[in-house]
């Protein structure tokens, strides 16, 4: 119970809610949006929440401000709810003080799930008349004002309550709206849904780890909050439950640290994953639908249940979850002794798996591997066309998921440059170590195909631009789009080459020609062993770390996950802007990734039989000098590093963060509020500047 309750505070006393980085209650305030102000709370049972929508009475913009205020018994700014029930879940929340500086009303509440809350504030602002209908207002004893509304389920009530709490204050109903006078009001938010069961700060990190603690203890409590024992979620507030590549990625950065065994992070984690395969193809699952929105989604299907639902639209999850088992099953040694053991348990989340075990799961997904990947790795299937595309009607499938992020393309690089490859390598690991018996061939078929894709892929992705066409690109794209900052054109000293995001992108182009950050999957996840490949490779990744935007990725705010400059059609810099969402914008897992891909890389030359690009002393340099860079970057960034993704803004000569809903949304699509807590970008608790390498 205590440390569910910790947890609800963590997400709250993040609640700001829009447009703030900082944790701290009293950002409260700049999160206001110039008309309506909202506040939030997020809860991870159910992917649950409130949202309600403040107005000035007097209709002036910018006339109320809301912050909240501590408590004058407790001192906190917010304390936890929780009343143990015989005949139901516990009512679990919080409680706090509001102040509102003018009269003031309630506009618009949302009480449910935090998708029902994204649908309105992300997508076309829809408000459901079954759900917003369902709202009880009531004025009840004491002055106080309550709303609260009974889930589809028929089971769970979300309640919010107003007290006044200084003297002028009132709180009132009216006409469908609560009003409030100007004044301090007290304010209590529960529900009563069946909790998780959350991992201490102490239980996530593995013994070795445990000084993270007292070291970190704003990381260490985010990811505690974001830890429970049958899931890992992906961030604060807006993805506030299971999300597959999210998940993955976490534990494989993370992995020094975490803690294994029964109840241990990783478990509870690679069991989320396999649970929630589809049994049909053996697809990993993106996202998960829970709580009251799952019980939305089947009504509008006609069915009456509050069974969840599970999203398999990405094309990258699947590959990322062979190599956690390696990274577990094989390389640990907590984990080898466990493999036997966990992977004998049967399903309990997803009823459609039911009777199948951990270990039946895990080979289902291999075989979808093995054979989506066949027809390329065959002799002479090297073509475009047997390389891994998007799902045939979607626009995403990938982590660059949203309208722009890969330009319109079908083919993405970071699949098939990096992750199938990768996946296939593990799959000839488990094979080897005896993990698919009804496979003994895999040990040496997988990492045949592994061999061809790492070796043939790489080169569909490849863009080479002349230098003096490659100076004019980049001293175009500055002046036709009227940046402030200068196209730094003279540091491009020869031709410029790089890895497209993707093949077949929009109005026709072949290969989508934005530089980007997505070699940092080639460096974290495969050792390839063709040493002309693999040196121009580090070569061209260290230049764009090295060389500042838009000649290459580098700003003082981080490495820019896409640098449109090089594109020449409009539609590049039209569509990867500062303000969309995988445009040219800094994400912190790519961050940890990059450092951690160059470590490993770097790591070759100490073992016998070192890659050439290790002899080669200015390439080496040069890999080395791109190492530090980066970290100097991560450094400097520090205070930004535990959110999601942020933005800059140029002014007094240099690159300065921004968040990224402060910024004007990219045409047709709404403004981006970026988590202030996420998962994967809680790895720099184990990404670590490696000191051997200064
Ligand atoms: C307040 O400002 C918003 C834009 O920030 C605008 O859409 C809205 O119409 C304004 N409302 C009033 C009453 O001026
Ligand atoms: C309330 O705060 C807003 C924003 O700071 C300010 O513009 C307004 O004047 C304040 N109203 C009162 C009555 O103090
Ligand atoms: C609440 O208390 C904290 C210290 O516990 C203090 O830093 C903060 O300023 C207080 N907030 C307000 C609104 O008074
Ligand atoms: C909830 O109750 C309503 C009205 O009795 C009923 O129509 C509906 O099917 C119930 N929903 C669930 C999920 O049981
Ligand atoms: C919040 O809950 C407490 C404990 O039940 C109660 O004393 C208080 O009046 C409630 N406040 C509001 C605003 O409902
Ligand atoms: C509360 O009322 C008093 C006396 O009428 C007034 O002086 C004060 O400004 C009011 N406070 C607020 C927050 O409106
Ligand atoms: C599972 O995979 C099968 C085969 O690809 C597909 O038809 C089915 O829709 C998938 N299940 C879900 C829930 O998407
Ligand atoms: C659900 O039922 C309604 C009313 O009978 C019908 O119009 C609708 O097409 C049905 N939806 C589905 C997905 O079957
Ligand atoms: C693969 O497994 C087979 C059957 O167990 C064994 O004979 C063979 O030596 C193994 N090959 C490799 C490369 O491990
Ligand atoms: C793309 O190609 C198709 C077919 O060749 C053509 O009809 C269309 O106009 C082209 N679109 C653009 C934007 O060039
Ligand atoms: C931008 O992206 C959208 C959505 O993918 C696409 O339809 C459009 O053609 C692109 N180009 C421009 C110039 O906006
Ligand atoms: C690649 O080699 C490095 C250095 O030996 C090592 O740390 C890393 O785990 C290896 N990567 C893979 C995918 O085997």
């Amino acid at each position: 119970m205590h440390s569910f309750i910790a947890a609800v505070l963590t997400v709250v006393l993040g609640i700001c809610l829009t447009n703030a980085m900082p944790q701290s209650v009293k950002h409260l305030e700049a999160c206001g949006d110039a008309f309506y102000i909202k506040t939030k709370v997020a809860w991870p049972a159910g992917n649950s929440g409130v949202v309600v929508f403040f107005q000035p009475q007097n209709g002036v913009n910018g006339s109320l401000s809301i912050s909240l205020q501590n408590s004058t018994t407790t001192g906190n700014a917010l304390d936890p709810i929780y009343e143990a029930s015989s005949s139901s879940s516990p009512m679990v929340g919080v409680s706090g003080h509001l102040k509102l500086n003018s009269s003031a009303i309630l506009t618009i509440p949302i009480l449910g799930s935090i998708r029902t809350i994204r649908d309105f504030t992300e997508g076309p602002s829809l408000l459901r008349p079954s759900i917003q209908d369902a709202i009880t207002l009531a004025e009840i004893e004491g002055g106080k004002v309550s709303l609260s509304r009974l889930w589809l389920d028929n089971e769970t009530t979300t309640t919010l309550s107003f007290a006044p709490a200084s003297q002028n204050g009132s709180v009132k109903v009216r006409d469908r709206r609560v009003t409030f006078e100007a004044g301090t009001y007290s304010f209590n938010a529960s529900f009563n849904y069946p909790q998780l069961e959350q991992l201490s700060p102490q239980e996530v990190f593995n013994q070795h780890s445990q000084g993270l603690v007292s070291q970190y203890p704003d990381q260490a409590q985010s990811l505690s909050f974001l830890s429970y024992s049958n899931k890992l979620l992906a961030g604060a507030w807006r993805f506030l439950t299971y999300f597959g590549r999210d998940s993955m990625i976490t534990m494989l950065l993370m992995e020094p640290v975490l803690s294994t065994g029964e109840g241990g992070a990783f478990e509870a984690g690679i069991a989320a994953v396999l649970e929630r395969l589809n049994k049909t193809d053996g697809s990993a699952a993106h996202e998960e639908t829970i709580g009251d929105y799952a019980t939305f989604l089947n009504l509008q299907e006609n069915i009456t249940s509050t069974a969840p639902q599970y999203d398999y639209k990405m094309i990258d999850t699947d590959y990322f979850l062979p190599v956690l088992l390696v990274d577990y099953f094989v390389k640990n040694a907590v984990g080898r002794s466990r493999a036997s053991e966990f992977l004998s348990k049967k399903a309990t989340e997803n009823p459609a798996n039911y009777e199948l075990t951990y270990r039946q799961l895990a080979l289902l997904n291999a075989e979808k591997i093995i054979n989506v990947s066949a027809p390329f790795a065959v002799s002479g299937g090297q073509t475009k066309e047997n390389l891994i595309h998007l799902k045939e009607d979607e626009i995403i499938g990938e982590w660059r998921d949203s309208t722009y992020g890969l330009g319109g393309g079908r083919i993405p690089y970071n699949v098939n440059a990096a992750l199938v490859p990768a996946g296939l390598r593990a799959i000839g690991a488990l094979a080897e170590a005896g993990f698919f018996p009804e496979h003994p061939e895999w040990n040496q078929t997988a990492h045949n195909y592994a061999q061809v894709w790492e070796d043939n892929s790489l080169h569909f992705f490849e863009v080479n631009v002349p230098q003096s066409e490659a100076r004019s690109l980049v001293e175009n794209y500055v002046d036709s789009n009227s940046f402030p900052f200068a196209s730094q054109s003279q540091d491009i000293n020869s031709n410029v080459s790089f890895y497209g995001l993707a093949l077949d992108g929009n109005n026709n182009q072949t290969l989508v020609r934005v530089m980007n950050t997505d070699d940092c999957f080639r460096l974290f996840f495969l050792n390839t062993t063709n040493d002309r490949q693999l040196s121009s490779f580090l070569s061209q990744t260290a230049d764009h770390i090295l060389q500042p935007y838009p000649v290459g990725l580098s700003t003082d705010v981080g490495l820019l996950v896409a640098n449109p400059a090089y594109g020449g059609d409009p539609v590049y810099s039209t569509n990867f802007t500062n303000s969309a969402y995988h445009g040219t914008v800094v994400w912190s897992w790519q961050l940890a990734m990059m450092a951690a891909g160059l470590e490993r890389q770097l790591g070759r030359c100490s073992v016998q039989s070192a890659p050439e690009f290790c002899l080669d002393s200015e390439l080496h340099g040069k890999v080395l000098s791109a190492y530090n860079h980066l970290w100097d970057l991560i450094d400097a960034n520090s205070a930004n590093l535990s959110g999601e993704v942020w933005s800059w803004v140029y002014e007094d000569g240099k690159f300065s963060p921004t968040p990224l809903g402060a910024l004007p949304p990219p045409p047709g699509t709404n403004p981006t509020e970026s988590d202030i807590r996420q998962l994967w970008s809680l790895a720099f608790l184990a990404v670590k500047r490696n000191q051997s390498l200064k």
